[in-house]
């Protein structure tokens, strides 16, 4: 079973469209001067609704080996929701992902379980691949319940899906503790989790699930931490948050993760 890793940068609130084009330029320069082979690691970058379009006719026009994705999306898939943005019209954006319950999303919009399981279900069913975030607070660590909390919500949310479905999802461990403090989980908690929540999925769905889904960390990654964090066997990539806005810093961690899987490290063909 092969998980090709995945390096994906969630802009968040972050460059309007010209920004945008400009990043994507030197992204793809930076990538093809290290003759980056995309085979070996997969690069997406999750940009703002207002951003993506620029970024699909530049991927599209430049034959781009970027794939990219929304940040949010809505659970209703059409009518009277002024604001919202739904998964179908981001699919016909060319979106091969979104960000589904993103800590920064459950805490300052109205995203619960419920909520996310839509959203979860409305991006599988656009074609789409939901990235779904969990991890638990500083308080959860404090109290020595972060692995059970982090599982509690893959299985939240996902104890309903069929094995197809869940075939097609990604998680992404993100320590809220982690996120944007510059303290970074150790690779051995990262790990841990990472098995945690693997284990959790091969209780739930068929072994295929649990071997194919792709597991990525998210806090705090930069190109001095990303090294020891993608040499576990289950961290199977990145969601990297402040150091995707600098295109010389998410090239070099892409470049790291691609290069982990050159070494036999067992990553493809695991
Ligand atoms: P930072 O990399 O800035 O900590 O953000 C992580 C994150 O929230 C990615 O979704």
């Amino acid at each position: 079973m092969t998980r090709k890793p995945l390096v994906a940068g969630n802009w968040k609130m972050n460059f309007d469209h010209l920004e945008a084009t400009y990043f994507v330029q030197k992204l793809a320069w930076l990538l093809r001067d290290a003759r980056f082979d995309a085979r070996r690691c997969e690069v997406a970058l999750m940009p703002p609704f207002t951003a993506i379009r620029s970024v699909q006719v530049l991927v599209e026009a430049d034959r781009l080996d970027l794939s990219y994705g929304a940040q949010a999306v809505s659970v209703t898939t059409q009518g009277a929701f002024t604001g919202d943005v739904s998964a179908d019209m981001l699919s016909s954006l060319g979106c091969s992902y979104v960000i589904v319950g993103h800590s920064e999303r459950r805490r300052y919009h109205p995203e619960d379980d419920a909520n996310i399981v839509d959203q979860v279900r409305g991006v599988l069913a656009a074609g789409m691949h939901p990235i779904l975030c969990v991890g638990e607070s500083f308080e959860e660590r404090r109290e020595g319940i972060a692995l059970d909390f982090a599982v509690g919500q893959v299985s939240d949310v996902t104890r309903d899906l069929s094995d197809e479905q869940a075939a097609n999802i990604l998680v992404a461990y993100e320590p809220v503790w982690a996120i944007g403090s510059g303290l970074v989980a150790t690779p051995d908690s990262a790990q841990e989790a990472a098995r945690a929540i693997r284990e959790h999925l091969r209780g739930t769905f068929d072994d295929h699930v649990a071997a194919s889904v792709r597991i990525l960390y998210g806090g705090s990654v930069t190109s001095r931490n990303a090294r020891e964090l993608i040499d576990e066997p289950d961290v199977d990539g990145f969601l990297v948050g402040g150091a995707s806005l600098d295109a010389d810093e998410f090239a070099a961690i892409a470049r790291i993760v691609e290069k982990s899987t050159r070494k036999g490290s067992g990553r493809t063909g695991r």
